[in-house]
């Protein structure tokens, strides 16, 4: 424990007029921050608010040079102009994205920019031993000889956390860290982060979920179109009141229009008996039954490994193991291997990884119309300035935050390229949606107007399933809710009686 002196409780980290450019976008607009050691400090905002902007500069990822304003660290001036430089002065980030390097080891990934040596030499021995107590430290049992690249992204998640926790930093700083983590994961980071904590480490925090920010935080900082709105205690400010900073407006409350009880139409999918194993063999689903109407939307919900997220990479052709079983798309009998093969039955998959995804590098415009693209040409007509008029609607019926819609999706915030996502569905009229945690890193606002889009969507005789790891983005949205654990169907709740709690109980329980 740190004295409580007067030193103690000077601020760790000061920022002053802070103001960043990128083209067409003032990210950062004369922003003011200070935080204290041992304080947890919540940064909140739309998607697009300027959050990861200003943690970045912090964090020495937008180097000193490319902004307007000045940084001190522990009192003393600080303009770092690298990762690693902010690394040695005791400044560690999670970034947003999962960011490691695939090819090489855990260890290696762990030892990044701060090698143990002997003699001169890497010490490799003392790599390994450094990356385990990492690991063990956050209750992760992974080989760090493994590749980073045989882990999936949440567990590649975890490594990257476990990393930045062991850094005995001064300051941490945490990008959304629990957007890909299941509810025990979260728990464990928050523990570290209390223990942290009372070590007198300073901690900014980002994220979209209110009730981990009012449970773990001690100071709110709301952004919204790149300036500071507000500051709170947390005892000062209701969920509400932060939603509204947020959001910019007082009093606009509609909420999610409440999704219908029973629905009639058609079967669009169904999913009989059917069975997902692994590339090893290991069976991840097991006789799975599950049947998706025209006009519905399906929650498919389950804790990481349940078995939801496979099931529905499965039966897009999308998983790489095999699976058995008989998929009926509008009661015919299917043989799907690839997505290729899906998507001319009209189904369309957002993918848990949006990065797997979007072309970084191309327009927002043409992202949207990559799935459609097939459709057209099949006609032998290619309507540019259609396509692009309908990218755009799109874009703005999903309040995609950009300048225009030719902006490299790369350019836009974590939030916005998701809805790039849903918005090349939407342009290539896929008639069976299947998403995979589809408003994991979407900010509260956008997370409704989503939620209102798929009833809409429904409304139009759509068919949307929601695999999910996440029960808040079924709660509100869903006709009704299949609970998978252990890869088995466990039950089934319907739209009146959803609750996070009664899914999380029958996923444990199950
Ligand atoms: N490298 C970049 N090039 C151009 N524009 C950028 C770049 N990075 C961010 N921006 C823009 O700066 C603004 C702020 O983005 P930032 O990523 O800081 O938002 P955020 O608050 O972290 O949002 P989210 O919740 O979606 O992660 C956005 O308009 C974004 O499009
Ligand atoms: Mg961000």
């Amino acid at each position: 424990m740190h004295g409580v002196g007067p030193v103690a409780t000077a601020p760790v980290l000061v920022a002053r007029g802070l103001t960043k450019r990128f083209p067409g976008v003032l990210a950062l607009d004369d922003v003011g921050f200070a935080i204290r050691p041992g304080e947890i400090v919540a940064l909140l905002g739309q998607n697009g608010a300027g959050k990861s902007t200003l943690i970045q500069i912090f964090a020495g990822a937008h180097p000193a040079g490319g902004y307007d304003g000045d940084l001190t660290l522990g009192g003393e001036p600080f303009r770092p102009s690298s990762v690693a430089e902010a690394e040695a002065a005791g400044v560690a980030l999670v970034p947003q994205e999962v960011n490691v390097v695939p090819d090489l080891t855990i260890a290696e990934n762990i030892a990044l920019n701060d090698e143990p040596t002997r003699w001169g030499f890497i010490d490799i021995g003392e790599r390994i031993r450094r990356a385990k107590a990492a690991l063990a430290d956050f209750g992760l049992d992974l080989d760090p000889a493994l590749p980073m690249s045989a882990l999936d992204l949440a567990t590649q998640q975890l490594v990257v956390i476990a990393r930045a926790l062991a850094k005995r930093a001064r300051l941490l700083i945490l990008d959304e860290p629990t957007a890909a983590l299941t509810e025990n994961e979260s728990r464990r980071l928050f523990e570290r982060m209390r223990a942290l904590k009372a070590k007198g480490v300073a901690i900014i925090f980002v994220s979209h979920r209110l009730g981990e920010v009012f449970a773990i935080c001690d100071r709110i900082v709301v952004m919204r179109d790149g300036r500071i709105r507000g500051h709170h205690g947390i005892a000062d400010i209701s969920r509400r009141g932060v939603v509204d900073e947020m959001v910019g407006a007082t009093g606009a409350d509609e909420d999610t229009a409440p999704a219908g009880d029973s629905a009639t139409g058609a079967v669009a999918l169904e999913l009989r008996n059917f069975n997902v194993f692994d590339s090893g063999g290991r069976r991840r689903v097991e006789s799975l039954d599950l049947i998706l109407r025209r006009g519905e939307v399906v929650g498919l919900f389950g804790l990481l490994g349940a078995g939801c997220i496979e099931a529905a990479l499965a039966a897009y052709g999308a998983w790489p193991g095999r699976h058995e079983g008989a998929v009926l798309i509008d009661g015919k009998a299917a043989t799907i291997a690839a997505p290729s093969e899906a998507v001319p039955l009209g189904l369309g998959l957002m993918a848990q990884d949006r990065r797997d995804c979007l072309i970084g590098d191309q327009s927002i415009a043409d992202n949207i119309g990559i799935a459609s693209l097939a459709s057209i040409s099949r006609l032998g007509i290619l309507d540019i300035g259609a396509g692009r008029r309908r990218a755009r609607d799109i874009a703005a019926s999903i309040a995609i935050k950009t300048a225009s819609i030719d902006a490299e999706v790369r350019t836009l915030s974590g939030g916005n390229q998701q809805k790039v996502q849903i918005a090349r569905w939407l342009a290539a009229s896929t008639r069976i949606l299947i998403m995979i945690d589809p408003t994991r890193g979407v900010d509260v606002g956008a997370r409704r107007e989503i939620k209102r889009l798929w009833s809409e969507l429904a409304a139009r005789g759509h068919a949307i399933l929601i695999a999910s790891t996440d029960a808040e983005e079924l709660v509100d949205a869903c006709d009704r809710v299949v609970v998978m654990g252990h890869g088995r169907r466990v039950g089934e709740l319907a739209a009146r009686d959803l609750t996070e709690q009664k899914l999380l109980r029958m996923a444990t329980d199950g």
